[in-house]
Protein backbone atom coordinates (compact mmCIF):
# COMPACT_ATOMS: atom_id res chain seq x y z
CA UNK A 1 0.00 0.00 0.00
CA UNK A 2 1.30 3.63 -0.93
CA UNK A 3 2.37 5.34 2.27
CA UNK A 4 -0.18 7.98 1.71
CA UNK A 5 -2.64 5.51 1.53
CA UNK A 6 -2.29 3.87 5.05
CA UNK A 7 -5.24 4.41 7.85
CA UNK A 8 -4.77 7.53 10.36
CA UNK A 9 -4.87 5.88 13.81
CA UNK A 10 -6.91 6.92 16.46
CA UNK A 11 -7.07 6.40 20.29
CA UNK A 12 -8.74 7.27 23.61
CA UNK A 13 -9.15 5.10 27.20
CA UNK A 14 -12.25 4.03 25.41
CA UNK A 15 -15.54 5.00 23.10
CA UNK A 16 -15.13 9.28 23.89
CA UNK A 17 -12.64 10.14 21.27
CA UNK A 18 -15.47 9.33 18.72
CA UNK A 19 -16.13 12.79 19.06
CA UNK A 20 -12.56 14.00 17.84
CA UNK A 21 -12.93 10.94 15.12
CA UNK A 22 -16.01 12.31 14.05
CA UNK A 23 -14.18 16.10 13.18
CA UNK A 24 -11.69 14.46 11.46
CA UNK A 25 -13.97 12.55 9.51
CA UNK A 26 -15.62 15.80 8.81
CA UNK A 27 -12.73 17.80 7.10
CA UNK A 28 -10.75 14.40 5.88
CA UNK A 29 -13.35 11.77 4.64
CA UNK A 30 -11.51 10.45 1.99
CA UNK A 31 -8.68 9.23 4.37
CA UNK A 32 -9.34 5.72 6.32
CA UNK A 33 -9.00 5.40 10.24
CA UNK A 34 -8.41 3.00 12.42
CA UNK A 35 -10.17 3.57 15.86
CA UNK A 36 -9.23 2.18 19.02
CA UNK A 37 -10.75 2.37 22.31
CA UNK A 38 -9.11 0.80 25.24
CA UNK A 39 -12.70 0.48 27.31
CA UNK A 40 -10.70 -2.61 29.34
CA UNK A 41 -8.77 0.40 30.86
CA UNK A 42 -11.16 2.93 31.29
CA UNK A 43 -11.05 5.08 33.23
CA UNK A 44 -7.49 6.49 32.56
CA UNK A 45 -8.14 9.75 34.58
CA UNK A 46 -8.16 8.28 38.18
CA UNK A 47 -4.97 6.03 37.51
CA UNK A 48 -1.51 6.58 38.24
CA UNK A 49 0.78 8.99 35.75
CA UNK A 50 3.37 5.65 35.34
CA UNK A 51 -0.15 3.72 34.54
CA UNK A 52 -1.14 5.57 31.75
CA UNK A 53 1.80 6.27 30.24
CA UNK A 54 2.72 2.37 30.00
CA UNK A 55 -0.81 2.52 28.43
CA UNK A 56 -0.39 4.80 25.77
CA UNK A 57 2.90 3.79 24.68
CA UNK A 58 1.20 0.20 24.15
CA UNK A 59 -1.81 1.54 22.10
CA UNK A 60 0.26 3.62 20.03
CA UNK A 61 2.59 0.82 18.94
CA UNK A 62 -0.53 -1.23 18.59
CA UNK A 63 -1.72 1.36 16.08
CA UNK A 64 1.69 1.48 14.57
CA UNK A 65 2.02 -2.18 14.29
CA UNK A 66 -1.54 -2.41 12.34
CA UNK A 67 0.07 0.01 9.74
CA UNK A 68 -1.05 3.91 10.96
CA UNK A 69 0.41 6.78 9.17
CA UNK A 70 -0.28 9.15 11.98
CA UNK A 71 -1.70 8.78 15.50
CA UNK A 72 -4.20 11.26 17.22
CA UNK A 73 -4.09 10.60 21.05
CA UNK A 74 -7.85 11.49 21.26
CA UNK A 75 -7.46 11.38 25.10
CA UNK A 76 -6.94 14.79 27.13
CA UNK A 77 -5.79 12.58 30.00
CA UNK A 78 -3.31 10.31 27.77
CA UNK A 79 -2.04 13.47 25.62
CA UNK A 80 -1.00 15.61 29.05
CA UNK A 81 0.28 12.17 30.64
CA UNK A 82 2.27 10.69 27.36
CA UNK A 83 2.53 13.30 24.52
CA UNK A 84 5.93 14.01 25.36
CA UNK A 85 7.21 10.75 25.72
CA UNK A 86 5.88 10.23 22.18
CA UNK A 87 6.92 12.60 20.27
CA UNK A 88 10.42 11.35 22.09
CA UNK A 89 10.18 7.92 20.51
CA UNK A 90 8.53 9.12 17.48
CA UNK A 91 10.10 12.51 16.08
CA UNK A 92 8.90 11.93 12.41
CA UNK A 93 5.32 10.69 12.94
CA UNK A 94 2.79 12.95 12.83
CA UNK A 95 1.15 12.71 16.27
CA UNK A 96 -1.47 15.14 17.43
CA UNK A 97 -2.87 15.06 20.99
CA UNK A 98 -5.83 17.20 22.47
CA UNK A 99 -5.66 19.40 25.46
CA UNK A 100 -8.80 21.09 26.62
CA UNK A 101 -9.78 24.43 24.68
CA UNK A 102 -9.40 27.02 27.00
CA UNK A 103 -7.56 29.20 24.81
CA UNK A 104 -10.32 30.22 22.44
CA UNK A 105 -13.17 30.22 25.68
CA UNK A 106 -10.04 32.42 27.67
CA UNK A 107 -9.72 35.00 24.99
CA UNK A 108 -13.07 36.05 24.59
CA UNK A 109 -13.85 39.49 24.86
CA UNK A 110 -14.64 40.64 28.64
CA UNK A 111 -12.57 38.94 30.91
CA UNK A 112 -14.90 35.53 30.77
CA UNK A 113 -15.21 32.96 33.74
CA UNK A 114 -14.46 29.87 32.26
CA UNK A 115 -15.14 26.34 33.69
CA UNK A 116 -12.61 23.46 32.68
CA UNK A 117 -14.43 19.89 32.96
CA UNK A 118 -11.80 17.16 32.55
CA UNK A 119 -10.72 14.14 34.88
CA UNK A 120 -8.37 14.54 37.58
CA UNK A 121 -5.17 13.71 35.85
CA UNK A 122 -5.66 16.18 33.40
CA UNK A 123 -6.44 19.20 35.58
CA UNK A 124 -3.54 17.82 38.42
CA UNK A 125 -0.91 17.72 35.66
CA UNK A 126 1.87 20.32 34.86
CA UNK A 127 0.49 20.72 31.08
CA UNK A 128 -2.39 22.10 32.36
CA UNK A 129 -1.34 23.81 34.86
CA UNK A 130 0.78 25.55 32.36
CA UNK A 131 -2.03 26.06 30.01
CA UNK A 132 -3.86 28.05 32.95
CA UNK A 133 -0.77 30.20 33.72
CA UNK A 134 -0.90 31.24 30.23
CA UNK A 135 -3.98 32.88 30.02
CA UNK A 136 -4.60 33.61 33.60
CA UNK A 137 -4.60 37.33 32.62
CA UNK A 138 -7.38 36.97 30.24
CA UNK A 139 -10.37 35.00 32.34
CA UNK A 140 -10.84 33.78 35.42
CA UNK A 141 -10.03 30.08 35.68
CA UNK A 142 -11.38 27.10 37.20
CA UNK A 143 -10.69 23.58 37.33
CA UNK A 144 -13.24 20.53 37.56
CA UNK A 145 -12.15 17.37 37.68
CA UNK A 146 -15.20 15.07 37.08
CA UNK A 147 -14.27 11.74 38.03
CA UNK A 148 -17.05 9.13 37.22
CA UNK A 149 -18.79 11.05 34.44
CA UNK A 150 -16.67 9.38 31.76
CA UNK A 151 -18.54 6.00 32.85
CA UNK A 152 -21.91 7.13 31.78
CA UNK A 153 -20.75 7.70 28.35
CA UNK A 154 -18.85 4.34 28.54
CA UNK A 155 -22.08 2.76 29.59
CA UNK A 156 -23.87 4.33 26.74
CA UNK A 157 -26.04 6.84 28.73
CA UNK A 158 -25.93 10.17 27.28
CA UNK A 159 -29.01 11.75 28.59
CA UNK A 160 -30.29 9.44 31.13
CA UNK A 161 -32.13 10.88 34.42
CA UNK A 162 -29.49 9.58 36.53
CA UNK A 163 -26.69 11.47 34.24
CA UNK A 164 -28.79 14.36 34.72
CA UNK A 165 -28.73 14.65 38.60
CA UNK A 166 -25.01 13.60 38.38
CA UNK A 167 -24.45 16.48 36.08
CA UNK A 168 -26.75 19.21 38.31
CA UNK A 169 -25.04 18.22 41.29
CA UNK A 170 -21.73 18.63 39.70
CA UNK A 171 -22.23 21.72 38.15
CA UNK A 172 -24.66 23.21 40.72
CA UNK A 173 -21.72 25.25 42.68
CA UNK A 174 -20.46 26.86 40.16
CA UNK A 175 -23.17 27.92 37.83
CA UNK A 176 -23.83 31.08 39.64
CA UNK A 177 -20.57 32.22 38.85
CA UNK A 178 -19.56 31.18 35.32
CA UNK A 179 -20.48 32.29 31.62
CA UNK A 180 -18.39 29.10 29.86
CA UNK A 181 -17.48 25.91 30.05
CA UNK A 182 -14.42 24.25 28.53
CA UNK A 183 -15.04 20.18 27.86
CA UNK A 184 -11.63 19.09 28.76
CA UNK A 185 -12.26 15.52 28.29
CA UNK A 186 -13.61 13.51 24.94
CA UNK A 187 -15.95 11.84 26.32
CA UNK A 188 -17.93 15.05 27.47
CA UNK A 189 -19.35 16.14 24.13
CA UNK A 190 -21.73 13.26 24.06
CA UNK A 191 -23.13 14.70 26.87
CA UNK A 192 -22.85 18.28 25.85
CA UNK A 193 -26.71 18.84 25.42
CA UNK A 194 -27.25 17.82 29.05
CA UNK A 195 -24.45 20.26 29.94
CA UNK A 196 -25.67 23.08 27.87
CA UNK A 197 -29.23 22.25 29.48
CA UNK A 198 -28.21 22.54 33.34
CA UNK A 199 -26.02 25.76 32.35
CA UNK A 200 -28.56 27.12 30.51
CA UNK A 201 -28.13 28.88 26.82
CA UNK A 202 -25.78 31.89 28.11
CA UNK A 203 -23.26 29.71 28.87
CA UNK A 204 -20.93 29.12 25.57
CA UNK A 205 -19.42 25.54 25.24
CA UNK A 206 -15.98 24.82 23.78
CA UNK A 207 -14.05 21.27 22.71
CA UNK A 208 -10.99 20.84 21.36
CA UNK A 209 -12.13 18.35 18.76
CA UNK A 210 -12.15 20.32 15.37
CA UNK A 211 -8.62 22.16 16.27
CA UNK A 212 -7.38 18.70 17.02
CA UNK A 213 -8.46 17.40 13.44
CA UNK A 214 -7.80 20.07 11.55
CA UNK A 215 -4.07 20.07 12.88
CA UNK A 216 -3.98 16.69 12.51
CA UNK A 217 -5.18 17.68 8.53
CA UNK A 218 -2.46 19.76 8.79
CA UNK A 219 0.62 17.46 9.88
CA UNK A 220 -0.69 15.33 7.43
CA UNK A 221 -0.16 17.85 4.59
CA UNK A 222 3.66 19.25 5.85
CA UNK A 223 4.61 15.04 5.79
CA UNK A 224 3.05 14.44 2.54
CA UNK A 225 0.93 11.70 3.59
CA UNK A 226 -2.65 12.60 2.73
CA UNK A 227 -4.48 10.39 0.45
CA UNK A 228 -5.35 11.53 -3.01
CA UNK A 229 -8.01 9.11 -3.27
CA UNK A 230 -11.41 11.20 -3.81
CA UNK A 231 -14.02 8.41 -2.94
CA UNK A 232 -14.46 8.23 0.89
CA UNK A 233 -12.31 6.08 3.65
CA UNK A 234 -13.14 3.00 6.07
CA UNK A 235 -13.72 3.46 9.57
CA UNK A 236 -12.87 0.31 11.70
CA UNK A 237 -13.39 0.24 15.23
CA UNK A 238 -11.31 -1.88 17.00
CA UNK A 239 -11.56 -1.75 21.31
CA UNK A 240 -10.11 -4.07 24.33
CA UNK A 241 -13.52 -4.65 25.19
CA UNK A 242 -14.04 -6.79 22.06
CA UNK A 243 -17.38 -7.47 22.03
CA UNK A 244 -19.61 -6.86 19.45
CA UNK A 245 -22.02 -4.53 21.61
CA UNK A 246 -19.09 -2.23 22.06
CA UNK A 247 -18.08 -2.02 18.65
CA UNK A 248 -21.72 -1.42 17.86
CA UNK A 249 -22.16 1.42 20.40
CA UNK A 250 -19.04 2.96 18.78
CA UNK A 251 -20.50 3.20 15.77
CA UNK A 252 -23.83 4.47 17.16
CA UNK A 253 -21.46 7.19 18.81
CA UNK A 254 -20.01 7.86 15.31
CA UNK A 255 -22.98 8.74 13.87
CA UNK A 256 -24.79 10.42 16.67
CA UNK A 257 -25.84 14.15 15.70
N1 LIG B 1 -11.50 10.58 27.16
C1 LIG B 1 -10.48 10.83 28.09
C2 LIG B 1 -9.98 12.27 28.06
O1 LIG B 1 -10.14 12.95 27.07
C3 LIG B 1 -10.49 10.35 29.47
C4 LIG B 1 -11.43 9.52 30.12
C5 LIG B 1 -10.74 8.64 31.14
O2 LIG B 1 -10.26 7.60 30.71
O3 LIG B 1 -10.69 8.98 32.31
O4 LIG B 1 -9.41 12.74 28.99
Amino acid sequence: MENQDRPIGVFDSGIGGISVLRELYAIMPEEDYIYFGDSVHAPYGTKTLAQVRELTVANVKELLRQGAKGIVVACNTATSAAVRILRNMYPELPLVGIEPALKPAALQPGHPKVLVMATPMTIREEKFQRLVEQYEFDADIIGLPCPGLMEFVEAGNTDGEDLRDFLEDLLAPYLRDIDSIVLGCTHYPFVQRVIQDIAGERVRIFDGGAGTAREMRRRLELAGLRTARAKKGTVLFENSLATEEEIELSRFLFQKK
